[in-house]
């Protein structure tokens, strides 16, 4: 079988092995996909052998998205765009290739599987690190209203906004400056969820029958999909929807062939019921 593996730190807790088994099963592919613990100082090396001993792609999570931007020989225009790479994969003549499919996973779960419409939405991203420079062009290209990138470091968020402007109307601003505006749709990524904190958001910033999604997964629903419902969001929910569908385009590119998800979510998330 084709070998496949993700790397991470840590990657305990990933899905991502269980994801590309039942990919591969449904789709009749031979390969196998394994996790590993990769420290950055040890992430080039490791890859490098990976790819030197057989091995045919690669997922890397956080922290080594930015490391395996840098280790792209080429990239496609989304990863260029994301400085970031989520995806490896090794060409015919030996080089590798960078991919990013976050951004584009996580439209697939808002838009087909959720069936949430973003053209004319107020939209509000929480945090301005690694996840929500992945997730903003794909974002803005669904036209919303507007597009507001809160960070408890202020700094941030404005330089992120500035080096999306050209893509649509995104501003940066503290979680303190939200007070007064409400949104349609609030995209939790920070790295909160990950200590099980909420990030400082104003107790009224969901509009009514607005929605909120964490791109954070977790076994029990994380504080922000909590506060979610608690404010009558007609949608909370973490990104274990993004989590699959970033998976089958990476499969896709891999393989050839796209897998079809719906199959697999609710597999994953019958685990958690
Ligand atoms: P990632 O690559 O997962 O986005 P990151 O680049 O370390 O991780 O970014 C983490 C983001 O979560 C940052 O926006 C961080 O805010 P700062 O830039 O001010 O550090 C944010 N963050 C982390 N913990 C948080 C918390 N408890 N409340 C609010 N924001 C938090």
């Amino acid at each position: 079988p084709d070998r496949y593996a993700v790397f991470g730190h840590p990657i305990k807790h990933s899905q991502s092995p269980r994801i590309h088994a039942l990919f591969a099963a449904q789709t009749g592919q031979d390969l196998v996909y394994a996790a590993e613990d990769v420290p950055p100082e040890r992430f080039e090396s490791r890859v490098r052998e990976f790819f030197g001993s057989g091995g045919r792609g690669l997922n890397c999570t956080v922290p080594l998205k930015e490391l395996a931007w840098r280790l792209a020989d080429s990239r496609s225009d989304r990863a260029e765009r994301a400085g970031a790479v989520n995806t490896l994969a090794l060409r015919d003549d030996g080089s590798v290739f960078g991919d990013n499919t976050d951004g584009i996973g996580l439209l697939r779960d808002l838009r087909d599987n959720l069936g949430l419409d973003l053209a004319g939405a107020k939209v509000l991203v929480l945090g301005a690190g690694g996840a929500t420079r992945g997730i903003l062009a794909p974002l803005l290209a669904e036209r919303p209203a507007r597009l507001v990138i809160a960070n408890r470091t202020i700094a941030t968020a404005e330089t992120l906004a500035a080096e999306f402007g050209d893509l649509g109307p995104v501003e940066g601003c503290g979680f303190a400056d939200l007070a007064g505006h409400r949104f349609d749709l609030i995209l939790n990524a920070t790295a909160a969820s990950l200590s099980g904190e909420l990030p400082p958001l104003p107790a009224d910033a969901l509009a009514p029958g607005g929605s909120c999604y964490d791109l954070a997964y977790a076994f029990e629903p994380t504080p922000f999909v909590r506060w979610g419902r608690e404010k009558q969001a007609s949608v909370s929910t973490d990104g274990i929807g993004m989590l699959v569908e970033q998976a089958a385009e990476a499969f896709l590119l891999w393989r050839g062939v796209r897998p079809e998800t719906r199959p697999v979510i609710e597999t994953l998330e019958a685990e958690r019921r």
